[in-house]
């Protein structure tokens, strides 16, 4: 990550402010139907404010958030306690999950591996705390599909990782899943709206441990 970034106090104060229209029209009702049929033990990776935490379902018994910005962390605890919903908040990174092989049925990420310093670690990581047949579900904007508009992503990223507290705008995250030893399942690629068009272009979608 690069050390210049905005204050991770000042991104954790503002982060839902600044997404709470999107959320609204787009994020919220998309999170609310990837979520739906999760059950068993989930974890969720660099979890944040907790943006989704009201849309898992009462199937899900074991939910582990995992976030390591303390700041992050604390909106995250608050938004736990207003919802009632219960869930073990952990400060750890994707890149060293403390969680045996196999633990989960299920992992989230959502607007994550565009962060995570070694994405390819995290994914590989993520794989491992899976059992076989495990799922990852995902929400992830990524490189554009058009030369022009990944070029302009690839000029912006250092100002953008500044900005987004290490974001890149520019990686193609459905290969790094691929890459990881995932078998993808389903996956959408969607414009979201009311935000700019270097990082509008996002995956929805799951994939599994083989
Ligand atoms: C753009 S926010 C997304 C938060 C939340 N998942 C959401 O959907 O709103 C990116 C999150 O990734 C977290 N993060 C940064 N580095 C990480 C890492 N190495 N492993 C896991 N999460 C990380 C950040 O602290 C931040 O909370």
């Amino acid at each position: 990550m690069p050390t210049l970034m905005v204050p991770g106090r000042f991104f954790a104060a503002t982060y839902d402010k600044m997404n709470a229209a999107v959320e609204e029209e787009f994020g919220g009702p998309r999170r609310r139907e990837l979520l739906a049929d999760l059950e068993g033990a989930v974890v969720e990776i660099g979890a944040g404010t907790g943006a989704n935490v009201e849309h898992y379902p009462p199937a899900v018994s074991r939910l582990v958030l995992t976030e390591p910005d303390k700041h992050m962390r604390a909106k995250l605890e608050e938004k736990l306690d207003a919802s009632g919903r219960a869930a073990e908040v952990v400060g750890a990174g994707a890149q060293s999950l403390p969680f045996e092989d196999g633990t989960f049925d299920a992992a989230v990420v959502t607007l994550v591996l565009c962060t995570v310093p070694d994405p390819a670690a995290g994914v590989r990581e993520i794989r491992r705390v899976l059992r076989p047949g495990g799922r990852l579900l995902f929400v992830e904007h990524v490189r554009s599909e058009h030369a022009r508009t990944a070029r302009v992503q690839d000029l912006i990223r250092p100002l953008w990782n500044v900005v987004g507290r290490g974001c890149h705008p520019n990686r193609d995250t459905l290969a790094t899943i691929r890459g990881a030893g995932f078998e993808v399942d389903d996956v959408e690629r969607v414009i979201v709206p009311k935000i700019p068009s270097f990082v509008h272009e996002a995956i929805i979608g799951s994939a599994h441990r083989p």
